[in-house]
């Protein structure tokens, strides 16, 4: 099985690229980050204080998470229901981001990760998957960009879809949502001492992705 682990901070174009990166080497593509919105998900729907780390610990023994492949997209369940769409919005990644801290959180998630990778060649975005996921995966990238830029790019992709954000706020929940990942004590935002890091801020989508591509491809040589 061949592994590639992409981490970087929200908005630095990880899912697009890591998406395409995966089709284009027939690899199966991997965002741990909507397994971390769907648990925030879950503790929004049931009005919880995020203030308690053990109110949302609470909810992980009552909720069923599932990852499925439908039509080769990765789909989200939450008990049964088909939440891949409801766990986008801002609300959502700031939850995520919350619970993400919690260490009983990382560790309800990690052997579901680490399953992919056992049975199938995997690129896998995330926050820790270089560090602490798939710390021997084949080829680690850290994939940056300034915050800036990342929320410009934002900005675009929601008003794309027919939202209209504003990009100051969007900006302010980037960086405190950096924040937040970058400094928590338990598997911190960060690159992998043998990470390539690939920073986006000056490339087009389509040179990002010849980017990360490349590194790959130098890899399986
Ligand atoms: O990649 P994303 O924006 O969908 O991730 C949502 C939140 O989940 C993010 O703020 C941090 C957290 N996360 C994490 O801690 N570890 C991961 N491997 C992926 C995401």
């Amino acid at each position: 099985m061949f592994a590639v682990a992409i981490d970087g901070p929200a908005g630095a174009g990880k899912s697009t690229i890591a998406r395409t990166a995966a089709a284009g080497l027939g690899f199966i593509y991997i965002d741990t980050g909507a397994l971390y919105r769907t648990i925030g998900l879950a503790c929004l729907n049931r009005n919880i204080s995020f203030s308690y780390k053990e109110n949302v610990i609470s909810v992980l023994n009552q909720i069923k998470i599932e990852l499925k492949f439908i039509d080769g997209e990765q789909r989200m369940f939450l008990d049964d229901a088909d939440v891949s769409n409801e766990i986008r919005t801002e609300n959502v990644s700031m939850s995520a981001s919350v619970v993400s801290a919690i260490p009983e959180v990382r560790a309800f998630l990690l052997e579901l990760q680490r399953g992919f990778a056992k049975t199938n060649d995997v690129i896998m975005d995330g926050r820790d998957i270089g560090t602490v996921v798939l710390p021997d995966a084949d080829v680690k990238i850290f994939l940056t960009a300034s915050p800036e830029s990342r929320a410009k790019r934002r900005t675009i992709q929601l008003k794309e879809k027919g939202i209209n954000g504003d990009y100051d706020t969007i900006l302010a929940d980037i960086i405190k949502r950096d924040n937040n990942d970058t400094n928590r004590e338990i598997a911190p935002l960060k690159a992998a001492d043998d990470a390539v890091t690939v920073d986006t801020t000056e490339l087009t989508l389509e040179q990002s992705i010849n980017a990360v591509i490349s590194v790959i491809k130098e890899k399986m040589k």
